[in-house]
């Protein structure tokens, strides 16, 4: 049983689901777990110990002693912001991969759960309502076309100075959900009870308000 009320929200990447999960937990007062982080971190840990992505056992140890905190956006690890460093592609080429191994997702188990604190949290990943949290009040699945995810993480590498090709990106995305939908372990689904949310053509300010409605009339 979850002891404080948690709202979990899973999709694919750039569906939108780390801005809408922090922006629901800030109008709500909850506290939020950015669960994509925490694979980044022990994906940045291998890279600084120079530890080869094979050597399961070795990080998920690591993993059960992670000292982590989320606070006013940033991410710390023992007491270093981390924040962008985790968010480079070399450390999230290097958490897909470690990702897929359970025991390692095993050891951030209780480490993820141990996030559902007073007043509430909002949780989001792919696999929070399938695994995490399964007593979760509400699960969402949040998804968007990928031609607007691609033409959303466009818009974002633009804003970076940075070009790149919108078909290619298009059939990037269409090849990391078959990758995450057709992989063994904690493949990316909707739980049996999750309410899809699809935001293609939607604001992020209208899929907010529809999350936070969904709560009120749960929770009224
Ligand atoms: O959402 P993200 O890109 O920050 O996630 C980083 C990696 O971690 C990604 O390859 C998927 C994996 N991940 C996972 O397997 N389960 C989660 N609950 C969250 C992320």
């Amino acid at each position: 049983m979850i002891s404080s009320p948690v709202i979990a929200i899973d999709g694919p990447s750039g569906s939108g689901k780390g801005t809408i999960s922090a922006l629901v937990a800030e109008k709500l007062g909850f506290n939020t777990l950015d669960s994509g982080a925490l694979y980044r971190i022990l994906a940045l840990f291998c890279q600084k110990r120079g530890l080869d992505t094979a050597q399961i056992e070795e990080i998920a140890q690591y993993a059960l002693d992670l000292d982590v905190r989320f606070s006013k956006g940033c991410i710390y690890l023992d007491n270093e912001d981390v924040t962008d460093r985790i968010r480079g592609e070399d450390v999230g080429a290097i958490a897909s991969e470690i990702a897929v191994h359970p025991p390692i997702r095993e050891a951030l188990l209780q480490l993820q759960k141990s996030f559902a604190v007073a007043p509430g949290l909002v949780a989001d990943g792919r696999d929070m309502a399938t695994h995490v949290f399964t007593d979760a009040q509400l699960k969402i699945f949040l998804t968007a076309s990928a031609e607007e995810r691609a033409q959303r993480r466009h818009k974002q590498l633009i804003s970076k100075g940075q070009g790149g090709s919108l078909r290619a990106l298009v059939e990037d995305i269409k090849a990391r959900d078959q990758r995450d939908i057709e992989r063994e372990t904690a493949p990316l689904r909707p739980a049996e009870d999750s309410i899809l949310i699809d935001s293609t053509g939607m604001t992020i300010e209208e899929v907010v308000t529809q999350v936070v409605e969904l709560w009120h009339r749960l929770s009224n």
